[in-house]
């Protein structure tokens, strides 16, 4: 069995540069590392090895476990990773190999994702940190929990516990082989997965809509008034393009099934004092399953007695292992960083779950029923908008020149103006910032230029006369407005200077057609600005560190 380690690096400590770059050596060369995740204390355990005149070649905190894994080496290589690890603080995922040691691969994880597939006969063993990497073939997977350790050699897997007693894991069968690299034509996976919508959306909520549109249901769990019974109120938890779907989750459950709700940025939650951990429904969002900041909140949610239910989009994933029930996107695997496909069908399953509570609460005299027939209809709405995606290329085109813009909303237009506007930032690498419109005058006012265009999401009857009264103070003031309205609101042409028109619906299904609008304005601006629109600038697909 021949073996080999790799790493793509996602610079956390050190600049991307040959010498950050891993593997990472230790001073006699006798083992090469990689590692994803982050050394907390890496600074007191250089200095200790700087001390006992270990030579550091690179600035990252990774280098360190190679120094410190040799300086524990004497004859049981095991036992040397073990003890560095006793003394590391922080997250990892750790493999490498050693000079005596020339057919086995050592690894290890904590707080870091780390799984191992294999062939039926385990003539092919694959580690790695993301699952991902396994797409093209059917293998088992097992993952490694934290603490645990081991190493592969001769074509066998052998694992530990913490007190280094050998163990037996189960492995799960799973089939990545019809998953496909192809972009299908299109320039950019960015482009293809937007054009999936109409039918991952339909994937999200056709299996759980009952034929007479009355009911949903979810084969991954009875989810009953038993269940719902049991909390009193709703804590999100999620981050970037995820927590933007647990926003607008928030606004519908608080509207639809009137159950307080609370989003919470997974990166903050930490550090926040949680109350009525017990009595509340704890729901993660995540597409990776893999992010760092909101697996951790969750695990430390579940110390206090919370439960956890997770809306994924990659099974096999570390947030599903660490939640009590998970639902599953079926959106297919999302390779471009920008979360597109996988967040309108968050907001599809989140809404059929705002209503599934509401029907629950009413026994069925539910009066949500309009709800699920708007909500078969946005695939078919968002099928018509992609074949206007040319007049929202020529707008990009003309609001490409800009290096600032505010987005406005109001309401559940104020997430999607928050999300639009984190499209255009994350591709195109321009300022983009978003406000509740009524917040313009407390502050934001002050930057309001003619080279400052406003995009207004105005597509909420609950909120149009406000909203179009907060973009004319933009507009006097010099900026150019480009509005997104229903079809029926005609009156803002009066003063915006483009406007893009959606098909009129129901305030809660305009967040679909007003989100692609914002995916495809961004991505038509950073083709015409030339960025990596797949690959963006220091970003990564997912962010398994904090
Ligand atoms: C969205 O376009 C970004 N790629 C990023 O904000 C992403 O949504 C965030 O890192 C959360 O990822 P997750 O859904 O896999 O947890």
């Amino acid at each position: 069995m021949k073996i080999a380690i790799g790493h793509t690096r996602w610079a956390t400590h050190g600049v991307a540069s040959n010498e950050n770059a891993h593997p990472h050596f230790d001073s006699e060369n006798s083992l090469a590392l990689v590692h994803n995740g982050i050394i907390e204390n890496f600074d007191e355990i250089k200095n200790f090895l700087i001390n006992k005149k270990k030579i550091f070649l690179s600035e990252t905190d990774s280098e360190v476990l190679a120094h410190l894994i040799a300086y524990n080496y004497k004859k049981d290589i095991i036992k040397a990773l073990k003890s560095s690890l006793d003394i590391i603080k922080g997250s990892y995922a750790i493999a490498f190999i050693h000079k005596d040691f020339p057919k086995r691969i050592i690894l290890a994880s904590k707080d870091s994702p780390m799984a191992i597939g294999f062939t039926e006969n385990k003539k092919e063993i694959i580690i790695s940190s993301d699952p991902n990497s396994f797409v093209g073939r059917n293998l088992h997977v097992l993952f490694l929990q934290n603490d645990e350790l081991g190493f592969i050699e001769n074509n066998e897997i052998f694992i530990f516990n913490k007190n280094l007693k050998k163990i037996a894991k189960q492995a799960e069968k799973v089939n990545c082989k019809n998953i496909s690299f192809s972009k299908n034509n299109f320039e950019h996976y960015m482009l293809k997965e937007i054009y999936e919508q109409p039918f991952t959306i339909q994937k999200t909520i056709l299996g759980r809509i009952s034929k007479n549109s009355q009911n949903c249901y979810f084969e991954e769990h009875t989810i009953d008034i038993d269940f719902l019974n049991r909390f009193k109120n709703i804590k999100l938890i999620a981050c970037g393009t995820s927590y933007h779907a647990s926003l607008l989750a928030s606004y519908l459950f608080e509207d639809i099934s009137k159950i307080e709700t609370r989003a919470y940025i997974g990166s903050e939650m930490r550090f926040q004092n949680i109350l009525n951990i017990k009595e509340s429904l704890i729901i993660a969002i995540s597409q990776s399953g893999e992010t760092a900041d909101t697996i951790l909140p969750v695990k430390e949610l579940k110390k206090n007695g919370a439960t956890v239910l997770s809306i994924i989009n990659k099974s096999n994933s570390t947030l599903s292992r660490e939640s009590d029930y998970s639902l599953y996107l079926k959106a297919g695997p999302e390779f471009s960083v920008c979360s597109t496909k996988a967040f309108t069908s968050q907001i599809s399953l989140l809404l059929l779950l705002a209503i599934h509570f509401e029907k629950l609460k009413n026994n069925n005299k539910s009066n949500s029923d309009y709800l699920i027939k708007n909500l078969l209809k946005v695939p078919n709405e968002i099928k018509k908008l992609l074949k206007r995606a040319e007049e929202i290329k020529k707008l990009s085109i003309k609001y490409a020149k800009y290096e600032n813009f505010y987005f406005l909303g109001k309401n559940l237009m104020y997430v999607t103006a928050v999300e639009a506007a984190l499209k255009l930032k994350e591709i195109s690498y321009i300022n983009a910032t978003a406000y509740p419109a009524g917040e313009m005058k407390h502050g934001p006012l002050a930057l309001v230029n003619g080279n400052l265009p406003i995009v207004a999401f105005m597509a909420n009857d609950k909120t149009y006369d406000k909203m179009y009264s907060n973009v004319i103070e933009a507009k006097t003031r010099g900026s150019p407005i480009l509005a997104i309205a229903k079809k029926k609101d005609k009156d803002i042409e009066k003063i915006a200077d483009d406007v893009f028109y959606i098909d009129d619906s129901i305030d809660e299904t305009a967040i679909f057609s007003s989100s692609v609008f914002g995916q495809l304005f961004a991505y038509y601006i950073a083709k015409e600005r030339n960025t990596d629109i797949d690959q963006p600038r220091n970003l990564a697909k997912s962010v398994t560190v904090e």
